[in-house]
């Protein structure tokens, strides 16, 4: 039986570029009051997406840095021109007057899985090309995000089945940001803190000189 191999690349999304097709991002300023800590508002993309988009993330902040009021923002719906938040005050549980909040947000279009802080994304699932380590990494970077990196069983679990669930079928192979050590055998986070260790395809990870040391995933899809 003949495999082909192909590599794909695990996201995680830090920044986002405005100009990118599947991912979009940007501010919006409003003049919002609350009598209660949560308050509803309905936050407009001004621009042009190309489809509503399938997932948003949003962060709310004073517009005036010196304020110190902080809120979580959790999306209630979303929508082709806008979306809808609710924004909670959690410095304390009350309201506040009238006061400039921005909202920061960032859409992804595809399956997007949050994991802790992190947005797990892939900039198109279907687009399969054969990259080194070094070129998935520059791939991320260019759409405005990472390799992933994982930190233990839990977060493995959580990324392998983001991974699984997310390429339709075939052979896979993904690009961990990670690092390996065969002199020391250890994993590296590209932060420089230990990574996970464990979980490895037989006969990995790879030892002698020559071997690669960088990380990644190998997922066969039925
Ligand atoms: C606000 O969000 C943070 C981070 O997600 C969370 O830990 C915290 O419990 C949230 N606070 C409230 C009051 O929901
Ligand atoms: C692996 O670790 C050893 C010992 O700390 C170090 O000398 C070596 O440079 C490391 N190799 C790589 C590829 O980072
Ligand atoms: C890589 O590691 C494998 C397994 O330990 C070993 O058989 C192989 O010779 C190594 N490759 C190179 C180029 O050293």
């Amino acid at each position: 039986m003949k495999c082909i191999w192909f590599l794909l690349v695990v996201e995680v999304m830090s920044v986002v570029d405005s100009h990118r097709p599947l991912t979009n991002g940007g501010s919006f300023e409003l003049a919002l009051f609350s009598s209660k800590a949560k308050t509803q508002a309905e936050i407009v993309y001004r621009m042009c997406l190309p489809k509503v988009p399938d997932f948003v993330h949003a962060t709310a902040r004073p517009s005036n840095p010196s304020l110190s009021y902080k809120f979580n923002v959790t999306i209630l719906e979303i929508m082709r021109g806008s979306f809808l938040v609710e924004i909670e005050r959690v410095d304390q549980a009350t309201g506040w007057d009238t006061m400039l909040i921005t909202v920061d947000w960032s859409s992804y279009i595809g399956n997007v899985v949050v994991y802790q802080n992190l947005i797990l994304w892939f900039p198109d699932a279907a687009d399969r090309r054969i990259l080194n380590a070094y070129t998935a990494s520059q791939y991320c970077n260019d759409n405005g995000g990472q390799l992933v990196d994982i930190v233990d069983k839990a977060m493995y679990d959580v990324v392998y089945d983001y991974c699984q669930q997310t390429i339709e079928f075939g052979w896979a192979r993904i690009w961990l940001g990670s690092s390996y050590n065969q002199t020391t055998d250890t994993v590296t986070q590209r932060n420089g803190k230990l990574g996970y260790h464990g979980d490895w395809y037989p006969g990995f990870p790879g030892r002698g000189s020559g071997n690669q040391t960088y990380t990644g995933l190998l997922l066969y899809i039925k």
